[in-house]
């Protein structure tokens, strides 16, 4: 078999077979295949698309190139989630201390932010003491103890991935279905849990763009689930608008107690309770509605806040600094920003926001940068409400003075806004549950 064959057949929008796929992902984890002819192989592939049997087979040698976990000795409880990430998305500080009160257990893996989008493990070692590494014994001992724990991702799971995922990054070769379902579907794999519930995002500050890229995203990911004998369920989300009032690392864990103390901003509660439901769904195998009633009686009960602190504590964290929560919003610096305008606020974009988060200092511009944990974007508005002239629509947080009065990040903020005469049409939170 030789690569330059494989490409050529890609390249004429053939079919590749199970072995020709296994000759690519092995050559090219054992270096016997190069960078560039696995480019060109990734070009071919955006362009041509994959069928759902190539896909499956990716999504396989994908996964086998490293380890897999076994999560059997916790039973078939087992239940992950996965953002296809976003702006202001914290859910995943939420929904797992809600799913993990009500029995589920949740061993889950995350990652970092990632250009103007933000990661989980950032947010969770933004309290000091928080431990994102444990050793296998400890992740699965945690999650039969208290029914949760949150890494980062293991350097031996899915290393295909890692290396197909920098090559895309920088060949334009991300947005391709079958590469996006293969890359998410080989790690939710690897990862071990029996019920997977996947939030895909539809929007500006999303990879997909259109509710029909994101419901073809959705079916080939629940295709590859069904495929390994996994339970798979599609939330497509909105993801035009931040999700939520915060952006940042601290204010969205403020955020995120806020949701799990029974108040928050709505569309973060509608759709950390839409997951919450399809996980304990999925994992119980319950009706929907039963399986809401259960999670609203969680969260106002306080036992899902409880869990929380819980959970917090065993992976090392000072909950001290969280139990007062208007610690989380104490940065040195704070600048209110002020609307210019009367009327309706009918745009607030996501990767506008996002990336005023960043220049505050919430995110790396390059791998390895420092993250100001303080730094954020707090708004006073959301999409659709009424606001006057001179009235507060956001609070940008830093630990610098220079950062917090830049006129970038201004500039980059009312960029984000629009206000409009006429209230906006609402905006639709969840487009579809797919299974
Ligand atoms: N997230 C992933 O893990 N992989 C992709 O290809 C895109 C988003």
């Amino acid at each position: 078999m030789r690569i330059y064959d494989i490409i050529d057949k890609k390249r004429q929008g053939k079919e590749l077979s199970h072995e020709e796929i296994e000759f690519v992902i092995s050559g090219y984890m054992n270096s016997e295949i190069q960078d560039y002819q696995v480019s060109a192989l990734l070009m071919a592939i955006c362009i041509n698309s994959m069928t759902k049997e190539e896909t499956y087979h990716l999504t396989k040698a994908m996964l086998h190139s490293g380890e897999v976990l076994s999560l059997s000795t916790l039973g078939d409880k087992t239940v992950d989630k996965h953002s296809t990430g976003g702006i202001g998305d914290k859910t995943t500080l939420i929904v797992a201390p809600i799913v993990a009160s009500l029995g589920a257990k949740v061993a889950k893996m995350s990652g970092r932010g990632l250009g103007f989008t933000g990661g989980t493990i950032d947010k969770l070692e933004s309290i000091s003491g928080f431990k994102t590494e444990l050793s296998a014994n400890e992740f699965i001992s945690q999650v039969e103890k208290i029914g949760l724990a949150v890494i980062q991702q293991s350097e031996n799971l899915v290393p295909a991935d890692k290396r197909l995922y920098a090559l895309r990054d920088v060949t334009a070769t991300i947005e391709s279905i079958p590469l996006i379902a293969s890359s998410i579907m080989s790690k939710k794999l690897a990862s071990g849990s029996k019920s997977i519930v996947l939030d895909v995002k539809v929007g500006s500050g999303a990879f997909m763009k259109t509710i029909e890229n994101a419901r073809a995203l959705a079916n080939a990911m629940i295709d590859i689930g069904k495929s390994f004998g996994r339970n798979v369920t599609c939330i497509i989300s909105n993801m035009d608008v931040p999700l939520g009032l915060c952006v940042g690392n601290k204010t969205e864990l403020w955020e995120a107690i806020e949701v799990l103390s029974g108040r928050g901003e709505k569309n973060l509660k509608g759709l950390c309770f839409t997951v919450s439901a399809s996980m304990i769904s999925s994992a119980f195998n319950v009706d929907y509605n039963q399986a809401r009633k259960m999670v609203e009686d969680a969260v106002f009960s306080g036992s899902a806040l409880a869990r929380f602190y819980e959970w917090i504590e065993a992976q090392g964290g000072d909950v001290s600094e969280i139990k007062d929560s208007s610690l989380l919003l104490n940065a040195k610096y704070k600048r209110e920003l002020y609307s210019k305008e009367s009327g309706y606020i009918s745009r607030l974009d996501a990767q506008k926001i996002g990336t005023a988060s960043m220049s505050l200092g919430a995110g790396r511009i390059k791998k390895g940068d420092k993250i100001d944990y303080s730094a954020g974007v707090v708004l006073s508005k959301s999409y659709g409400d009424r606001v006057e002239c001179g009235e507060l629509v956001a609070t940008f947080y830093s630990s610098s003075e220079e950062l917090v009065n830049s006129d970038e990040a201004c500039a980059m903020f009312f960029e984000a806004l629009s206000v409009s005469n006429e209230k906006p049409k609402e905006q639709t939170l969840i487009y579809e549950i797919l299974k």
